[in-house]
């Protein structure tokens, strides 16, 4: 049994993923796998390294979580996670909140506290503002920028979404109009998981105690319907682990697809059997099999420390550092050295 943390960045086509951002991207993961490293050595349990992990990508901007989570049809960000500890199988999860940076704290808050599993909306982002979580940043320019060249709207502050309507003069609705088909190929786009950049953050993790523990944060979908929660919310679908099955997973793509397939509990059954590597691999041809390829990718760390992290998009990022030892393996695709195994 070897202690350690693994972690991802999202999966996806990564079409701006190159130069400084992917440099940035890069440098996001190797931090994230050294915060969760920091907690382990610190001899926190996989709970909290799991958390170190994500907390540090959700405050990054890089990464679709907390500071850069992308925006939906209507220009907003709204925040899915979740948190599960493997010893009882606890778990927290928030699905559309918009009130914090890091979600998965109050998905650990409701863990801890054992009454509900899952908070929405209005709800979840009052226990956010009640723990006193740093809040949501506004969307940076770049942010809005591409959400209006996502969605062929002439628009790049959601703000003005609210002043336009019946006052908005023949001509912008022409625009609008004419933008119609080319949002709609944009929104089949990130149906069907090709979105522009990485999806999603999460981490797992094995503590010296043996003890296991996955997360899972996100923005969700670029352009996806007011009120839409995804996988990530969801433990089972977005994550899931047990000491029990002796595995953690934790998934990134499109969060429809991981919802039918309950992806995170399916990978953890099968690591139980033939171990981590064979998990990841198996529960994304499961995907694959089921709606094609650019479903999107998981992590799996099992009882004695062994890693899968499998994809079936053009890349995923992530991660890997152990206790004690000084080197963080970092990869974004599918060609880049990542240990199996
Ligand atoms: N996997 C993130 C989402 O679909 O919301």
């Amino acid at each position: 049994m070897s202690a350690v943390i693994l972690v991802h960045g999202g999966a996806g086509l990564m079409r701006t993923l190159e130069g400084a951002r992917l440099q940035a991207y890069r440098d996001g993961l190797a931090e994230s796998a050294r915060a969760g490293r920091a907690a382990l050595e610190q001899g926190a349990g996989a709970v909290e390294a799991v958390l170190a992990a994500v907390r540090c990508m959700e405050a990054s901007g890089v990464f679709n979580a907390g500071a850069g989570s992308c925006l939906d049809e209507e220009g907003h960000a709204t925040l899915d996670a979740a948190l599960m500890r493997g010893r009882d199988r606890a778990a927290g999860a928030v699905g559309a909140c918009a009130a914090t940076l890091h979600p998965t704290d109050v998905a650990r808050d409701l863990m801890e506290e054992g009454r509900h599993v899952l908070l929405v909306g209005e709800g979840a982002d009052r226990r956010a503002r009640r723990l006193g979580l740093p809040p949501l940043p506004p969307p940076t320019v770049e942010r809005y920028e591409a959400w209006a060249r996502l969605s062929g709207r002439h628009i790049t502050r959601p703000e003005d979404l609210t002043t336009t309507g019946q006052a908005e003069d023949q001509a912008e609705d022409q625009a609008e109009d004419q933008a119609e088909d080319q949002a709609e190929d944009q929104a089949e786009d990130q149906v069907a998981g090709r979105d522009p950049e990485g999806d999603t953050v999460g981490a797992v993790a094995l503590d010296a105690q043996g003890r296991l523990a996955a997360a899972v944060s996100t923005g969700g979908l670029w352009l996806k319907a007011r009120g839409r929660v995804g996988d990530s919310a969801l433990p089972g679908a977005g994550c899931y682990a047990c000491d029990d099955l002796g595995a953690a997973a934790s998934a990134t793509g499109v969060g429809e697809r991981m919802i039918r397939a309950v992806t995170c509990k399916l990978a953890c059954d099968i690591a139980q059997r033939e171990g981590a590597a064979a998990a990841a691999r198996r529960a994304v041809d499961d995907l694959e099999r089921r709606f094609g390829v650019d479903s999107g990718g998981l992590i799996v760390v099992d009882r004695l420390g062994r890693i899968g992290a499998t994809f079936n998009t053009h890349g995923m990022g992530r991660a890997l550092a152990r206790p004690g030892q000084a080197e963080v393996v970092v990869a974004v695709w599918p060609e880049d050295p990542f240990p199996t195994g």
